[in-house]
């Protein structure tokens, strides 16, 4: 390790401010692995009476509010809804509070590492992100962009949402080595969009030490505590706030391009607008590797639709349920693309392997 901060890292996960907010988040941990786990199978089980005695009745669930109708009433569910939700603000609380005991040392720290290497970060106080990247999506208040000390307090968030599974970056780093080569071999210049903390961008260049490896990201927080990261962890990585819609990079310039999460919290109509970029970007024979949420999900369950429907209310997820049912095979393939299956991740997150024909 390049750089200890002053907790310290266990690995490749840098400590929280204090014991005591990392103790909380601990507990906010163990609750949600409860909330998620312990009372699914109750959960299911009390749903699928209701769904049965709303059938008998000759109720039609399929509408989103008909089915709400038959859902909200089951206790069970209830619980379940209102634990996550409140999981959620108890983390971002907790972990607000702890940067905020002291945002000028974590600001001062933002800048000091922005002049430091290896790699560097680029952002620009005047960049506007597109609306739907600026929503507080997890309800994290002001989400990715808009709080300066974001990126510290979402990566401490994000291992509390893996429930301790991604604490030594595994899921990420699974989709590094998982990420499709081209045919030919080459590999010189690889692209990571949609970065949030740059730990798959990190994984990349780990994996392809000679290439030249950049990850961008709409959000100025974001990119700023990836690149922190990557100096602590002593890795040459370039980070940029750029908008993966019109990245300014030249044309056929990438071997590889990935992206993990992102497609899921992208307004709908602009995914098109993304997948055009990523072909202009990458040479003949040059692949995107994408790990994303389920899609192509023709016809959703109720209890399907339910928990999306509460994900975008209690969750602040506005585009995850349309992602997942969009036809986005068919759009790829549309863009251009070569598309094949890739092997299932982390938290059921699928990997597409897409290539640019030669
Ligand atoms: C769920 S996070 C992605 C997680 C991340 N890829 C990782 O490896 O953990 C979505 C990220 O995409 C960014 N984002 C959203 N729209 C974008 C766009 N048009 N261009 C670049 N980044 C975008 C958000 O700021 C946010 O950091």
């Amino acid at each position: 390790m390049a750089q200890i901060a002053d907790r310290g890292w266990i690995g490749r996960w840098e400590r929280q401010p204090t014991l005591e907010s990392e103790s909380y988040s601990d507990f906010c941990e163990g609750i949600r692995k409860f909330a998620q786990e312990g009372t699914r199978q109750p959960a299911m089980a009390a749903a699928a009476k209701a769904t049965e005695a709303a059938k008998a009745k000759g109720t039609d669930m399929s509408r989103v509010n008909d089915i709400r109708a038959v859902f909200d009433p089951v206790p069970q569910l209830a619980v379940r809804a209102r634990m996550m939700r409140s999981l959620q603000e108890m983390t971002w609380r907790g972990l607000r509070g702890a940067y905020y005991a002291e945002p000028e040392k974590y600001l001062a720290e933002l800048d000091a590492y922005d002049k430091k290497g290896p790699g560097k970060v680029e952002w620009d106080p005047n960049f506007v992100a597109p609306e739907y990247a600026q929503q507080p999506i997890h309800i994290q208040p002001g989400g990715y962009y808009a709080d300066p000390l974001a990126g510290y307090w979402y990566y401490d968030g994000s291992h509390s949402f893996f429930i301790g599974q991604n604490t030594q970056d595994e899921g990420h780093l699974s989709c590094a080595k998982g990420a499709l080569v081209p045919k030919d071999g080459s590999v010189k210049h690889v692209l990571d969009i949609g970065v949030s903390v740059g730990q798959l961008t990190v994984g990349l260049k780990e994996r392809f030490p000679q290439a030249d490896v950049w990850g961008i990201d709409t959000s100025a927080p974001m990119v700023r505590y990836a690149h922190k990261r990557a100096v602590d962890l002593g890795v040459d990585v370039n980070f940029s706030q750029r908008n993966a819609e019109d990245t300014k990079f030249p044309d056929g310039h990438f071997d590889m391009i990935t992206s993990f999460i992102l497609f899921h919290e992208v307004q709908n109509d602009r995914i098109e607008v993304i997948l055009r970029e990523v072909f202009r970007q990458l040479r003949p024979g040059g692949t995107f590797s994408i790990f994303d949420f389920p899609y192509d999900v023709k016809q959703m369950p109720p209890l399907m639709q339910y928990a999306f429907t509460l994900d975008r209310l209690d969750n602040c997820e506005p585009y995850a349920m349309e992602f997942v049912t969009m036809d986005f095979t068919s759009l790829l393939k549309r863009v251009g693309f070569h598309v094949e299956k890739g092997p299932d991740q982390i938290y059921a997150v699928k990997t597409i392997y897409c290539t640019r024909p030669a």
